[in-house]
């Protein structure tokens, strides 16, 4: 496939199944599009002690994090030097002062620099200290750490950290700055679903908010059906206060507002959303100015959005305080975890909130996200179909938006989803001969 047939996918106001149907595909974006993205790899809070470590997949290649002996974490390709085996196979872990390869024993500093090697007599007069194997694990190319938020990029090539988040950099602030002591951790566990669709359709949907109406019209109805009766003011239950803003119509949904950024990133529910309407709590508020001032306290309450995407791994949710990873496997299989957080100097009932959220919404046991997975099954077999092959994305196409930049948008604007697969075609060919 040339640079020009991947060009050829994406148009203005469309895309060609083949994004999400061709395994051919798949590999390219794993080789050039993940590769040269920043990609989330996960929280600083998951490795508190010198030696623990977490795994994670990223462009098809393992990955390890570890905390250091100084405090700070690293990124090593979970590799070892002599003939390739994975140093960790758990998802997380604690590796004591050094990792040892379980096949012949080699061991490396927490840095990933070798420390010993059995029968080191064996290599003397050998090439080994002169040649890649002899220089230990090969920490990643790109590593970046933003309030505890870690992020990795395999390829040198493209923008640095800041330049490629942008101002979705302030997105975590917010989320951080809802600790009135600035610090979150995870907590609840993770969920984790591996879903029977191309990540780019996940992705794209936590940008749709023209298919709650329609496609969870049985939850929000159910829930709807269970509160019938109540007087206005009588005080709901959190789930039924997080299932009932499912039912609004698309006109609250179009209000509600978004944002698109270079490089694929999005912003949806900059005036309100699904979110809002959670009771506040007045400790928590007096908190919250006490350590941030009143017109910081004030913005981040306020400024909550539904969802923002650092594309194309991380979606965020400042309230409930919530973030979506995605990881995709194949071309029609994605690993989704949702994670929870704890914030720090805020009553419990925050994570209460979010647990609940991800439960409901976002587990393999939810009552909202099968609606989804059997939507994204189903399309995954429908584009299948047919001499159609494109995939409409017209709602509100204006060929001003060509120009790029950041835009304010209608909440149904499917530039949201437009804007990502602009940025898909800018990173799968920044590394491609023209
Ligand atoms: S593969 Fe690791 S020591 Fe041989
Ligand atoms: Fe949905």
């Amino acid at each position: 496939m040339t640079r020009a047939d991947i060009e050829a996918l994406v148009e203005d106001d469309r895309v060609h199944r083949d994004l999400y149907l061709s395994e051919e595909l798949f590999a390219l974006e794993q080789r050039h599009f993940f590769a040269n993205t920043w990609n989330f790899a996960g929280h600083a809070s998951q490795l508190p002690n010198a030696g623990d470590f977490i795994t994670v997949t990223i462009a098809g290649q393992p990955l390890l994090l570890v905390r250091q002996a100084d405090g700070t974490v690293r990124a090593l390709h979970n590799r070892c030097a002599h003939k390739g085996a994975q140093l960790a196979t758990e998802a997380c872990g604690n590796t004591g002062r050094f990792f040892r390869c379980p096949y012949h024993a080699w061991t490396y500093k927490l840095d990933g620099a070798p420390l010993a090697t059995p029968l080191r007599a064996g290599y003397e007069g050998t090439r080994l200290a002169q040649c890649e194997s002899g220089r230990g694990m090969e920490p990643v190319a790109g590593f970046a750490e933003y309030r505890d938020f870690l992020f990795v990029k395999l390829n040198p090539l493209g923008p640095d950290f800041e330049a490629y988040c942008g101002e979705l950099l302030r997105v975590i602030d917010s989320l951080v700055d809802r600790s009135p002591a600035g610090k979150l951790n995870v907590a609840g566990g993770v969920l984790r679903s591996v879903v029977n669709c191309n990540w780019k359709m996940y992705l794209e949907n936590i940008n749709d908010t023209v298919h709650p109406v329609s496609t969870h019209e049985s939850a929000s109805a159910t829930a709807a059906r269970m509160w019938a009766g109540q007087p206005a003011d009588a005080p709901k239950p959190m789930a039924i206060e997080q299932m009932l803003p499912f039912a609004e119509g698309y006109d609250f949904f179009d209000r509600m507002g978004g944002r698109v950024h270079p490089n694929g990133h999005s912003v949806l529910g900059t005036k309100f959303s699904i979110h809002s309407a959670y009771g506040q709590l007045g400790d928590y508020e007096a908190a919250l100015r006490a350590a941030h001032g009143d017109a910081r306290a004030e913005e981040v309450l306020t400024r909550a959005p539904q969802n923002a995407v650092i594309f194309p791994s991380l979606s965020i949710k400042c309230s409930p305080q919530a973030i979506r990873v995605i990881r995709p496997l194949a071309a029609d299989r994605t690993l989704i975890e949702a994670w929870s957080f704890r914030v720090a100097g805020a009553p419990e009932l925050l994570l209460q909130r979010a647990v609940t959220y991800n439960r409901l919404v976002f587990s393999p046991m939810s009552v909202v996200a099968h609606d989804d997975l059997h939507l994204f099954e189903s399309m995954q077999r429908g584009l299948a179909s047919g001499t159609n092959p494109w995939v409409s994305l017209h709602r509100d196409f204006r060929a001003e938006e060509l120009a790029g930049g950041v835009r304010e948008v209608n909440g149904t604007n499917e530039l949201l989803m437009r804007n990502q697969f602009r940025a898909w075609l800018r990173f799968m060919t920044l590394d491609l001969p023209d």
